[in-house]
This record gives structure tokens, C-alpha cells and sequence, in this order.
């Protein structure tokens, strides 16, 4: 029943802790105003009294943008989800309201409807175990119910409410009722559900909303408020294994030396055996300690420091958890992506993962098959859109510790970080790791970089020419390796369009196969520097993070940006290839400059004006500062 308690105004301590010791059920509602949301959720509210409204005013948090202004329990909530939205400024649209009866405590979040907004469902029913899908009993089950249920199963919801409403406008009529439950059950019997509850409702008028209503007699099971106060979920935290990740290590002093963190599942016991995920190493529980002291047991939720029995190594992001329940540990995975911002996800280009305490650089690989939201088709893609969902391996630069999100969605997903611009770009979840990758070990070879070089009398480096098509890479190029060979150095030019002949002949110039011919041509280089080879690598590169990444594969000093800086009007006038002509027509699409980004570098270690110079004179000045970084002197091994 609606819970309405004296008790708040008599003993507020005494409610509180009522409350307190009730359990905690988190739904989310689907379906668009016109279904009759607001007035589902509305009498919801108004029947239980919405009980904290004055108490607790801080954790009311009715329709806010979180990560605009949100308050404690937005932030409470986010933590446990997509953390760290808040922190890098997305906004989302969900309103999460809390309410109460005698039975349980309610958070309820609410998304808007329309297809836009996956990545508001999809937060909202990242922490929610739950999903109440809205039909309106006239209209039967729409593309939007298709959309909403896939999502719902993707976050990993379990238990599904199919509120059949409006059944006051077709009469209470049970075979409509019955066609509608029948047509979803078939639909959704590939989702994974373990429970669908289906209730014909009128939120308006209050059928089976409350109370059983007298005009579906035909109907036996509970009402919607008696469901949700029954309904048993299994996602709880603390019946999953024990996993604490390491958000620091705690060392005040010499004597004391503890690592807090929030225990993301499970409960740890003093004495407990736990286990160090990447080094395996392993010791006891000693002591748990928290501000209010010292406890005996700890659950999911809570944020405590252990003490352990023995001295191992443990660092930030590693996670705790017990010897024999270990978490997968893998630097391949695959895993299903939601896209949440407007720039596409480009395969091969490297993000951020941050998943819990755990951060380090990944690329997506390889984007297997996107998934039609509203059809549940797959369908070949080689970019995610906002909004979109696609299935993915995901390589990470350093193994993380995590668990199957079906097996525990506390320690399987995480969230997509944009280097450049630090903001959340997508979120996932893990299916399973790619056991092969592990398999893969590095062979190391005793003729190594710096052997190939000495013997050649020279030190091996990239020369990295990027700049507009018609910019003058090339040519610049080809007199540089002219240069560098007459001075009796191995040299090796790897050149967009030759490369585009063959290693890459399969791309073109989307984004996407822009990132990946970087890629390519940046492991390449990697190769030829490892061979001991001065190499020249002449393509437009167009992307920061792209190069970026290119840099990254080699030693610091080994790596030499040169942008040849022509502005568009110069290349343009000059159209050697009559490539911008045609570009302006309208016949090649994506043409850097004009309608394809070129993103100049900030950071060159060269750069060359070709307006003012000839390609002879650059060629000069670009060996002249190859000199003065003594790029060209031989390496003599250490004596
Ligand atoms: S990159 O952007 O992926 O680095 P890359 O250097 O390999 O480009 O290839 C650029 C060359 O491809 C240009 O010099 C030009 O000859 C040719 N080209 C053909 N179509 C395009 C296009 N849409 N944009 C830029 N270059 C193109």
C-alpha cells in the first residue's frame, strides 16, 4: 500500500531509519508522454506521498539535467553508473525521483522517449534493475517498444514490466490485451529476460495502478505498485564476488599502509584471502577501517580501506578480489558500445577506457556489426553515430580487470574518453575477453634496433611530412631522401598515394579509413625505424590524435614532425593533380580542405612555408635541422 507515515513528523531519526533498513528497488520507465508517462510516474509519486520532498530536500532531484547542476543523489547515482559524464560535462537528460512505501524505496529514472535520446536511456538504465516499458493498449507495440527493450537488455535489465495503458479507451478488453502480451513475448524472447510482467493499467483513472482494479476481472496478477514492492531482482551487488578496485593507496605513515577504494561488489570479511588481479600475488584481510572505525564486514557501496596481513605490491586501479572468484584479466575484449557524442567513433584511434579506478589508453580495433536499435538488425558499419550501438573488440594498451557485464555489471563496463577534448564519448560493455590475444607473446630477437642502425653508421628516425594535398610533402620528401642517401644514409619513403597502391588500397577517405591508414602507415614506420632505417613518411595525416599515435610508437627523440604549412589558396592555385578542381565540382567527396578537416600541428618539430621558399631551399633547411638535433651523427655504443 501507499505509505504515508506519521512518523516523519514525530521521530525523524526513527523514519530515517526505517527507511534506512528497507530494501531498494531502481526501475526505469519507457515510453513517450503520449503513452502516458508523466501520469504513470506522477501517480506513482502522488500515492506514495513523495515522502522526501521536504525532508530531504537535497536528494529530490525532480527533472534536473545531471551534470549541469544535479545534486547528491544525481551524483550518487552517476557514480555508480557512467561516473564520470558529470565530471566531463555530457549533458544528459535523465531525472531520477525517489520515493518510498511501507515495503521499499524507490529510485525511479526517467528518460526522454524519442530516438535521439539512446544515451538517456541507456544511463538511466545502466544502474537500474527494473524496466517498466509503456504501451498504449490503442496502438500496440510500436518501433519506440522495440527500441526501448533492446536498450533496456543491453544495459542488462532482467525484469520487464509491460504496462499495457489506456485500457479504459479499448474497453478493458482481454483479447486485446492477451495479443499485445503474446506479440511481445515473441518478440523479446532473444533479449535475455528473466521475468516479464505484463499489467493491463490506466495511470489516468488508476487501474491496477494502487490497487486491483474492478474492471479487469479477468486479471490475476498484482498491481503495479504490488509488483514493484515484490519483485525479486538478482543484480544485487552483494551477491556477486568480492571486487574492490583500488582508488588509492593510503600510506600516512610508515607504520600504516592501506588501500581505499569502493567495493564495487560483493562483501569482504577481516580474514578474508584476497588476491591482487594483475600480479596475482595474494594475502589476508587485516583490518577494515573506515572513519567510523573499524568493521568486521564490508558491502558493495561502501567505501573502506583494507589492511592486509602481508606486504605485496598494490597500486592504483588495481582491483582486490578473492583467489578463487577472480576477475578476467585481458587486454582484448569484445564488448557492445553505445556512441553518445556527435564526433563518430573512428576504429583505431586511440581513446581513453576508464573502467572503474582502471585507466589506460585502447583502440577499437574492430568494429564487428552496428545494431539497428529499432529492428535489432546487424548491419556492417565502420563508424558509430550518436546514439548508435555496435558490437566491437577493444585493444587496451595495459591489461584490465573485469568481469562478463552479464555475469556483474558492477565490474564490466566502463565509459569511452576522447584524449583531445576529455570528453566522455561512448560507454560499454564487456562480453567476453579475446583469450587469443593473450596467447600472443612478444619474441624477442638478439639483433635489436640499435644494432641495425650502428651497423648501417646512422640512427634510425621517422620524418613525418603532413600537410594539405598539393601542400609539396612529396616533393620536399624525395629531395630530403636525395639528400640523406648522397650522405651515404639508408633511408626508406613511405608515400601516401604509393602506399594507397598497395598495403592500403582497400581505403579511402573517410574519417574512418583515414584513421586506419595512419594506423597503418604508422606501424609501418615503426617497422622501419626497427630495422635501423631513416624513414620519410609523406602523407596528409590529417587527424592530431592520428599522429599522435604515430609519435607514440617510437622513442621520444626518434620521431620528427615536419608540417609543410601551404595555406588551402596556395595548393589550390597550384592543383598538380587538378584533384581540388574536381573537389570543388563535387566530384571527390571528403577532400581534405574542403570538405574534410586537416587539423595543423601544434607541436612540430618543422616547419616549412613553401610560399615563400622553394622545395630545394625547404630541402635544405629541413637537413639542416636534422643536423642540429643531431638526428644524422652515427650512434657508438657505450663503452
Ligand atoms: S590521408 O588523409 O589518409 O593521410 P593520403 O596522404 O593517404 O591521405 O592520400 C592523399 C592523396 O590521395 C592526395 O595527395 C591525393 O592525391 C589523393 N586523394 C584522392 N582523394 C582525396 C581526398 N578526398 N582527399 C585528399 N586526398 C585525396
Amino acid at each position: 500500500m501507499a505509505h504515508k507515515s506519521d512518523l516523519i513528523a514525530d521521530d525523524i531519526l526513527g523514519y530515517l531509519k526505517a527507511q534506512e533498513e528497507k530494501s531498494l528497488l531502481r526501475f526505469i520507465t519507457c515510453g513517450s508522454v503520449d503513452d502516458g508517462k508523466s501520469t504513470l510516474i506522477g501517480r506513482l509519486l502522488w500515492d506514495s506521498k513523495l515522502i522526501f520532498e521536504d525532508q530531504l530536500a537535497a536528494l529530490e532531484s525532480d527533472s534536473r539535467k545531471v551534470g549541469t547542476q544535479g545534486g547528491e543523489i544525481d551524483f550518487a547515482l552517476l557514480l555508480d553508473g557512467l561516473q564520470a559524464e558529470r565530471e566531463q560535462g555530457i549533458t544528459i537528460d535523465v531525472a531520477y525521483r525517489f520515493f518510498s512505501t511501507d515495503k521499499r524505496k524507490f529510485i525511479v529514472a526517467d528518460t526522454p522517449g524519442h530516438e535521439q535520446y539512446t544515451r538517456n536511456m541507456a544511463t538511466g538504465a545502466s544502474t537500474a534493475d527494473v524496466a517498466v516499458i509503456l504501451i498504449d493498449g490503442r496502438k500496440g507495440i510500436l518501433t519506440q517498444t522495440r527500441r526501448h527493450s533492446f536498450i533496456t537488455s543491453l544495459l542488462g535489465i532482467k525484469h520487464v514490466v509491460l504496462a499495457v495503458n489506456k485500457m479504459d479507451l479499448i474497453d478493458y478488453d482481454q483479447a486485446k490485451f492477451d495479443s499485445i502480451v503474446a506479440e511481445y513475448r515473441e518478440f523479446s524472447k532473444d533479449l535475455g529476460y528473466s521475468s516479464i510482467t505484463a499489467i493491463p493499467l490506466s495511470a489516468l483513472r488508476g487501474d491496477n495502478m494502487i490497487d486491483a482494479s474492478p474492471n479487469t476481472p479477468w486479471y490475476e496478477g498484482p498491481s503495479l505498485l504490488a509488483h514493484l514492492e515484490t519483485v525479486q531482482v538478482e543484480q544485487d551487488a552483494i551477491d556477486k564476488p568480492f571486487r574492490m578496485p583500488v582508488q588509492w593507496v593510503n600510506r600516512p605513515n610508515l607504520d600504516f599502509r592501506g588501500f581505499s577504494g569502493t567495493i564495487s561488489s560483493g562483501i569482504v570479511k577481516q580474514g578474508d584471502p584476497i588476491a591482487v588481479t594483475a600480479s596475482g600475488q595474494t594475502s589476508k584481510v587485516k583490518e577494515i577501517v573506515t572513519y567510523d572505525g573499524n568493521l568486521d564486514q564490508a558491502f558493495a557501496g561502501q567505501a573502506v580501506t583494507l589492511t592486509l596481513e602481508d606486504e605485496i605490491d598494490i597500486s592504483r586501479g588495481d582491483v582486490l578480489a578473492p583467489p578463487d572468484a577472480c576477475p578476467e584479466f585481458a587486454d582484448q575484449f569484445e564488448a557492445r558500445i553505445i556512441w553518445m557524442h556527435e564526433d563518430h567513433l573512428l576504429p583505431g584511434r586511440p581513446y581513453i577506457i576508464k573502467m572503474g579506478a582502471q585507466v589506460t589508453n585502447a583502440q577499437i580495433s574492430d568494429l564487428k556489426y552496428k545494431v539497428n536499435v529499432n529492428t535489432l538488425e546487424h548491419m556492417a558499419g565502420k563508424t558509430l553515430e550518436l546514439n548508435e550501438v555496435g558490437i566491437a573488440n577493444i585493444s587496451t594498451d595495459k591489461a584490465l580487470a573485469f568481469d562478463p557485464y552479464d555475469q556483474n555489471r558492477h565490474s564490466g563496463r566502463f565509459i569511452i574518453i576522447d584524449r583531445y577534448s576529455n570528453a566522455t564519448v561512448g560507454a560499454g560493455m564487456v562480453n567476453h575477453s579475446l583469450r587469443r590475444a593473450t596467447n600472443v607473446k612478444w619474441q624477442e630477437m638478439d639483433i635489436n634496433k640499435k644494432s641495425r642502425a650502428y651497423q648501417k653508421g646512422q640512427q634510425s628516425a621517422v620524418l613525418w611530412f603532413t600537410g594539405l594535398s598539393g601542400a609539396g610533402k612529396s616533393t620536399i620528401a624525395n629531395l630530403v631522401e636525395k639528400k640523406l642517401h648522397a650522405m651515404g644514409k639508408h633511408t626508406y619513403t613511405l608515400d601516401g598515394d604509393n602506399v594507397r597502391h598497395g598495403l592500403n588500397k582497400d581505403l579511402g577517405f573517410t574519417d574512418a579509413d583515414r584513421v586506419e591508414n595512419i594506423r597503418r602507415v604508422g606501424e609501418t614506420a615503426k617497422l622501419f625505424v626497427d630495422a635501423g632505417i631513416i624513414t620519410l613518411v609523406s602523407f596528409i595525416s590529417p587527424f592530431r590524435s592520428e599522429r599522435q599515435f604515430a609519435r607514440s610508437l617510437v622513442d621520444d627523440d626518434e620521431f620528427i614532425e615536419v608540417f609543410i604549412d601551404t595555406p588551402i589558396e596556395v595548393c589550390e592555385q597550384r592543383d598538380v593533380k587538378g584533384l581540388y578542381k574536381k573537389a570543388r565540382a563535387g566530384e571527390i567527396a571528403n577532400f581534405t580542405g574542403i570538405d574534410s578537416p586537416y587539423e595543423a600541428p601544434t607541436n612540430a618539430e618543422i616547419t616549412v612555408n613553401t610560399s615563400d621558399q622553394t622545395a630545394e631551399q625547404a630541402a635544405e633547411v629541413i637537413v639542416a635541422k636534422l643536423e642540429e638535433f643531431g638526428v644524422l651523427g652515427a650512434w657508438y655504443p657505450e663503452i
